[in-house]
């Protein structure tokens, strides 16, 4: 537990009872003010609304312990005593500044909810904020042998299975903030062979091998059907398993992707790229990616999802990057095959992305039947992480209609 902060408030006449002692509700209240008071001196009393999200109060319990008066100075501390996803609890002691007296003791447990009332991840400036690490644990992450590859995986929830790809150069944190909201479905986030925790160990350099990767890892899971839900390069090695395993696939959603194949500066990209990873390592991957990913307000106001950008983008292996390189690159046209896609499907944009135009996954939607698609204001190449609550409430929708 860390005390990060304190308000100071002055008691006054009409904050008490007839007695003059202070009045338990304008306790409550003062507590109320010092949350609001410290957020405001630090990441801003917008903290919430920037995100989409509001605080709620689940559960509050007081211990009045003296009492206080009018001209009483009360210094309101404030710490942070759990940190859930969706949820945080709170610990705030008020105190009398002239001779140190514990006035009362308060434990707030508030969850954070978006405009229908549904839990939402708890934006990461708030534990900022309170002294805790930005980062969290989303769920638990197990080893899992598919085939011969011990793949990382993030598993929560139970219900219907839902398979996350991420993109290149991330990892399975890229699915954070997605993953920790679908209730009722069973999410698997894994990573990729040479992308964070899971090893490389051989790869032909085809998107196949990533598919077959997964299969293994759905079959290991004992799961015959999955809601498929690629991000870019997850995007194109949904469409391999799409031609490969069709009959695995129970519905798509394609994020921030392209049906078609390397043009050819795309192609020659590649290949220079491939060389300079060999020859530099991958350092310079994040200086030339990094700009182009994220939305012009993402990079303002959003520094956790820059910051976590740039950690998965350091985390995977050089060979990783050349075997995900080569693969793109190898990649075929998958245009064809859009008419033929069989399953709901659902396709979402970042209208600043601008690796993928928005234009261009619009005109891919268009081209597969009956497939809905949302093009996200503010949001850039990754959409799941910069426009958090928005993805999960069309994910969620997607899928509850599945049902
Ligand atoms: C990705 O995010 O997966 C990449 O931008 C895809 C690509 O380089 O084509």
């Amino acid at each position: 537990m860390t005390l990060v902060s304190q308000a100071e408030f002055r008691i006054f006449p009409d904050d008490c009872d007839a007695y003059g002692h202070l009045n338990q509700a304008t306790l409550l209240r003062l507590f109320e003010r010092a949350r609001w008071d410290i957020m405001a001196r630090g990441p801003g009393m917008d903290v919430f609304t920037r995100h989409g999200v509001w605080p709620a109060a689940r559960k509050t319990t007081i211990e009045y312990r003296a009492q206080a008066f009018p001209g009483d100075v009360l210094r309101i501390d404030l710490r942070l005593s759990r940190l859930g996803t969706t949820s945080m609890t709170l610990l705030q002691t008020a105190q009398r500044v002239g001779d140190g007296r514990v006035i009362a003791e308060a434990e707030f447990v508030m969850v954070t909810i978006d405009g229908e009332g549904r839990p939402a991840p708890v934006p990461d400036d708030v534990p900022r904020a309170l002294g805790a690490r930005a980062s969290r644990s989303v769920s638990e992450t197990r080893q899992i042998l598919a085939g011969d590859l011990l793949t990382s995986v993030d598993v929560r929830g139970e219900g219907p299975a839902v398979l996350f790809i991420h993109g290149f150069p991330f990892d399975r944190t890229l699915w954070r903030m997605l993953a920790t909201t679908l209730a009722g479905w069973r999410r698997i986030a894994p990573d990729l062979r040479g992308f964070g925790q899971t090893p490389l160990e051989g790869g032909d350099g085809t998107l196949g091998t990533y598919v077959e990767d997964l299969v293994a890892l759905l079959d290991a899971m004992k799961i015959d059907r999955a809601v498929i839900c690629g991000l870019s390069m997850g995007g194109y090695i949904a469409f391999e398993m799409l031609r490969r395993y069709p009959q695995r696939i129970r519905a798509l959603v394609l994020c921030n992707t392209r049906a078609t194949a390397d043009d050819a500066e795309t192609g020659a990209a590649r290949e220079k790229q491939i060389a300079r990873v060999r020859r530099d390592g991958t350092a310079f991957l994040t200086e030339t990616m990094l700009p182009r990913l994220l939305a012009p307000v993402t990079a303002k106001i959003m520094p956790d999802v820059v910051e976590q950008v740039k950690q998965m983008m350091t985390g995977a292996s050089p060979e990783g990057i050349v075997l995900a390189l080569k693969a793109m690159r190898a990649r075929p046209d998958s245009t064809p095959d859009l008419a033929r896609i069989a399953v709901p499907t659902l396709v979402i944009g970042g209208r600043e992305d601008a690796l993928i135009p928005a234009a261009e996954v619009r005109a891919m939607a268009d081209a597969i039947p009956g497939a809905h698609c949302a093009i996200m204001p503010d949001a850039g190449h990754l959409t799941p992480l910069e426009q958090p609550i928005n993805t999960s409430r069309l994910v969620s929708e997607f899928l509850e209609a599945l049902k």
